[in-house]
């Protein structure tokens, strides 16, 4: 019997770089715990992200700023160990890296150090170059995050589609190139108009990656929950719901509280 373990190519920011090169989508979604990661990757997602969005899916918290970098990493180590192809890139929370560069890269250096994850992910363009070259200098990769950037949500006021307006639209190009000339591998694009995202893709020649911004990007990026359908009285119009599992955890639930209600449940071939 042959004792040679199978090998699991391994997804790296240079896997991204290639697919988008030969023209393949790059898929992507969030994951904050072990057993979802362990899902997530068996079923051969490209990437998954461990996004500050863990305030408001995990915690119920109404946006992203409460969540604090040692729950970052709390969540990043379990989907760690949940996986062994994707690429795993972390979301800086709010507070951790902005207006500081060495405070930034502390905090990124945690991040890795302590969860095991590949790569961190920063909301913001040109005002925090700073922290992005410092965190680049130390080895560690960046994915960009313009567009709509939840944790800036006291600034916009809403959650309404960005870049509409040609100024903003044309600052969110000049970002996106900022973002490539300092070295960042990727860049997520928020809620934009599909026309001005797929301008952005053919400008820069590191994957973009979308949500809500449309099919002209190299990649989609979904909060599993919401494709899941574990949310739902959120309903964007980007949002595709693959399942409804909301409706169908709690019917089974439901089903439970009547087994041990009228003691069908345990049978006797469910006991010692
Ligand atoms: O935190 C998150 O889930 C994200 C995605 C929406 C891209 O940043």
């Amino acid at each position: 019997m042959s004792t040679a373990k199978k090998e699991v190519k391994r997804i790296t920011t240079h896997t991204l770089q290639a697919m988008k090169e030969n023209g393949e989508k790059i898929s992507m979604l969030t994951a904050y715990d072990y057993s979802t990661a362990k899902i997530l990757d068996e079923a051969n997602i490209d990437v998954l992200l461990v996004g500050d969005s863990a305030s408001n899916v995990m915690a119920g918290h109404e946006t992203t700023l409460p969540i604090t970098l040692d729950q970052m990493i709390y969540h990043a180590s379990s989907v760690i160990r949940g996986i062994k192809r994707c690429l795993v890139v972390v979301d800086l929370p709010f507070g951790s890296y902005q207006g500081n560069s060495r405070k930034a890269l502390a905090s990124a250096i945690r991040i890795m150090k302590e969860s095991g994850a590949h790569t961190v992910k920063m909301e913001g363009g040109a005002e925090i170059s700073d922290s992005i070259s410092r965190i680049l200098s130390a080895g560690i990769p960046v994915m960009g995050h313009l567009g709509l950037t939840p944790q800036s949500i006291y600034k916009f006021g809403t959650y309404t589609v960005r870049a509409k307006e040609e100024a903003e639209a044309k600052k969110l190009i000049e970002d996106a190139l900022c973002l490539e000339k300092l070295g960042c591998y990727a860049i997520v694009l928020e809620k934009i108009p599909a026309k001005l995202a797929k301008k952005v893709a053919e400008t820069v020649k590191i994957p973009v990656i979308g949500i809500g911004a449309g099919q002209y990007v190299d990649g989609q990026v979904l909060v599993t929950h919401d494709l899941l359908g574990i949310t739902k009285d959120f309903n964007p119009r980007f949002l595709r719901r693959y399942l409804d599992l909301f409706s169908e955890i709690k019917g089974a639930v439901e089903q439970y509280i009547i087994d041990v209600k009228t003691s069908d449940f345990p049978s006797d071939k469910e006991q010692y």
